[in-house]
């Protein structure tokens, strides 16, 4: 799994043979820079992309297949041994409302350097299918840490921020509540040179600046109802300036921009999962301590934890997930869940390339 932070490649060895899910190895590689800063250029549209994004594409096969390298020498396991790859490849266009969404990928190099079947591609088929082809996590999140009695509600902290709304015995919805760390990284990256703010310190510096909060709050995509997704089409640097009155302080913007986060992952709690009782984070926002803090305070009394409380590191869920969903495909189930992503059905997703 590589995500919309553009930070590297997280990669699970995932057993479902046993009676309950087991990760048998993990490993995690970041993107070199010059990778990091091509993948962030084609983010946006520039001269000659179709051949820059097919060579991007050939370099990330290779950051995928390292990971799968470090995987089989942890678990020492042969190539032979594992049944699928399932690999989300790397957005770089969003469009749902246009009928697309773009992940760019090399999967037949990936199959030729690995030896191992290769599913892709997952988030077509559900577009295709009028949905939004995301998020896609929820269903394997319901699998995972859906309770009988407890109502949960997942919450992944990725670049985009999205929940998975799991009520005891009911229908399982999930969409993107907004930004999760993609501002946060961006701001930081162009004020500090640091490419994100550990544990939110920076911020946690800063004070919030109501009136710019208030403005953010009040871009449409926070009030229109699920489902719905996004990306780093619409929540970008450029979002953020837009906004800025000019000669706020750096630190202070930054607090506003984790308050941004919190708020907006929080009110969408409140308002769509009223019955909540327990909240649990994963993704790499999961490990902004300052972060974690103001989505407690926002959500009090509702229990807020980790995944870790529930046996799963916060890092590997998304990867899992991606396993999950290439099992799905080879046995030939849906992996999309159309109250999540508003497509017309239930669909088998992805494209499968052969050993
Ligand atoms: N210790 C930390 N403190 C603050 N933020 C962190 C920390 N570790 C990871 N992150 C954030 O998590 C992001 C990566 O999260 P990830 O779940 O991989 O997102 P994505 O799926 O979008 O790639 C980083 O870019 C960073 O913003
Ligand atoms: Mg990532």
């Amino acid at each position: 799994m590589s995500g919309t932070s553009l930070d590297g490649v997280d990669g699970v060895l995932a057993d479902f043979a046993q009676p309950s899910l087991a990760s048998l190895a993990s490993a995690y590689r970041p993107f070199a820079p010059e990778l990091r800063a091509e993948l962030m250029a084609l983010q946006r549209s520039g001269a000659d992309e179709l051949h820059r994004a097919s060579l991007a594409g050939r370099a990330l096969a290779g950051c995928y297949a390292d990971v799968v390298t470090d995987l089989l020498r942890e678990a020492q396991i042969p190539a032979s041994s594992v049944r699928a790859i399932g690999c989300h490849g790397q957005t770089v266009r969003h469009r749902p409302e246009l009928g697309y969404t773009l992940q760019i990928n090399q999967p037949a190099l990936l199959a030729e350097r690995t030896g191992i079947t290769v599913v892709a591609d997952f988030r077509a088929r559900d577009v295709a299918a009028g949905g939004q082809g995301a998020p896609l996590v929820p269903a394997f999140h319901a699998a995972l840490f859906g309770d009988a009695s407890e109502h949960r509600v997942v919450v992944n902290i990725g670049g985009i921020a999205n929940v998975s709304d799991l009520p005891p015995g009911g229908a399982v919805r999930g969409w993107d509540t907004g930004p999760g760390n993609v501002l946060l990284d961006a701001w930081c990256e162009r004020q500090t040179g640091a490419r994100f703010d550990a544990a939110g310190a920076w911020a946690s510096r800063g004070q919030v600046i109501p009136a710019l909060l208030a403005r953010l709050l009040s871009d449409t995509y926070f009030a229109l109802p699920p489902p719905k997704s996004t990306g780093r089409d619409h929540f970008h640097l450029d979002w953020l300036t837009f906004f800025l009155a000019g000669g706020e302080r750096a630190q202070d913007v930054q607090a506003t921009l984790l308050a941004l986060t919190a708020t907006s992952v929080a009110d969408a709690i409140r308002l769509h999962c009223p019955g909540a009782q327990r909240v649990l984070l994963c993704g790499g926002g999961a490990c902004n301590a300052a972060l974690v803090q103001l989505v407690r305070h926002a959500l009090a009394p509702r229990v807020v934890a980790g995944v870790e409380t529930m046996g799963i590191a916060a890092s590997q869920v998304e990867a899992l997930a991606f396993a999950w969903l290439a099992k799905q495909t080879l046995d030939g189930k849906p992996g999309n869940l159309p109250a999540v992503t508003g497509a017309r059905g239930a669909r088998v997703l992805g494209a499968i390339y052969p050993a």
